[in-house]
């Protein structure tokens, strides 16, 4: 077992030993979950990723007149390559591109792409937990600083870590630093519903992975056909629920463990909240941001956010927690 390994059985033991049983959406994303992602995002009924390049791309030049000229660029968790892309072609003045991901082999693949195609443009890739408190380089100290946190990711996080995410990005980025964060927003129940239980059951897939990633990487012994994808709108919490439910009684063996379900009983996979603007400008402020501007589509399905970091009060003082555990209850 590698040291992710280490961490995804760490993090596996924890989940299914509390009650209610669960484990971080994260580890949906190895090569199978991520290509699972992919085709989640092509979904006729997934509007998030689609929704969000349509406003990127119809208001970039809008969008860019927000990072000033020699700014550095920092995106927090690479990968979502065309929406960068958009942003970057929009910026020919930009002084340096930082991607940051806990993955050095993103990162690698990421930066080689870019360079390629932005042959002018200084690329320093940061392989960390974007939702640490972290530093940039010091060669950038005196460029101003821009923040990219696209697809909604911050909607994974309950809403105190992500109030706690961007106090931590308040105090990388600094007073005066824009963040551009693409926000999901409330809609028919109907309508998310219908985005994470779509009709060929390709979300279904991704989820039920979680089970035989389990199997593959752990050792574990379970059924995988003896749980189904479940995923609802939670219309107190404004968020959805994504669970793995047990059809009878189900039993998943993990080095030396045995944890048992009741029929019917689930493992909550992963949290999706959603925010009206109200709500969230409230969250920003809160951490230290205020709404410069934002811009929805027609149908107000999703949102792209530009926040500015106030100069004074919260710069001095340091977010309380070095980290974030994403996403638990
Ligand atoms: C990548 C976290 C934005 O919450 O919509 C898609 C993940 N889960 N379908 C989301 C996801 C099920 C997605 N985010």
């Amino acid at each position: 077992m590698n040291d992710d390994h280490a961490g995804f059985m760490a993090d596996v033991i924890t989940g299914l030993s509390a009650t209610p049983k669960r484990l971080p959406p994260k580890y949906f994303y190895d090569a199978a979950g991520s290509a699972l992602f992919l085709d989640i995002t092509r979904l006729d009924e997934y509007y998030v990723t689609r929704t969000e390049l349509a406003i990127l791309q119809t208001h970039a030049s809008d969008i860019a007149s927000h990072i000033p000229a020699g700014s550095a660029l920092v995106e927090f968790g690479s990968g979502a390559s065309t929406k960068i892309r958009t942003l970057l072609n929009a910026l020919p003045q930009l002084a340096a591109y930082v991607p940051v991901d806990i993955s050095t082999e993103l990162l690698a693949q990421e930066a080689a792409e870019l360079s390629r195609d932005f042959p002018g443009l200084p690329i320093y890739p940061i392989a960390v937990d974007f939702t640490t408190d972290f530093r940039l380089p010091s060669t950038l100290e005196n460029h101003p600083k821009a923040g990219f946190f696209p697809g909604s990711t911050i909607g994974n996080f309950e809403p105190r870590e992500a109030q706690h995410f961007l106090a931590c990005a308040a105090h990388t980025l600094g007073a005066g630093a824009i963040f551009i964060v693409g926000v999901d927003l409330e809609k028919s129940p109907e309508t998310l519903h219908a985005a994470y239980n779509d009709a060929v059951g390709i979300t279904a897939r991704f989820n039920l992975n979680m089970l035989t990633r389990m199997q593959r990487e752990l050792g574990a012994t379970l059924d995988p056909h003896g749980f189904r994808h479940h995923a609802f709108y939670n219309e107190i919490e404004r968020r959805i629920e994504m669970h793995l439910v047990a059809n009878g009684a189900q039993t998943i063996r993990v080095n030396g463990n045995a944890f048992e379900f009741a029929n019917g009983e689930s493992i909550h996979t992963e949290n999706s909240y959603k925010y009206t603007q109200a709500r969230f400008a409230d969250l920003a402020r809160s951490a230290g941001w205020d709404i410069e501007a934002s811009w929805t589509d027609s149908q107000q399905h999703m949102s792209i956010q530009a926040l500015r970091c106030r100069r004074g009060e919260s710069m001095s003082e340091r977010p309380d927690h070095a980290k974030l555990h994403p996403p638990p209850d």
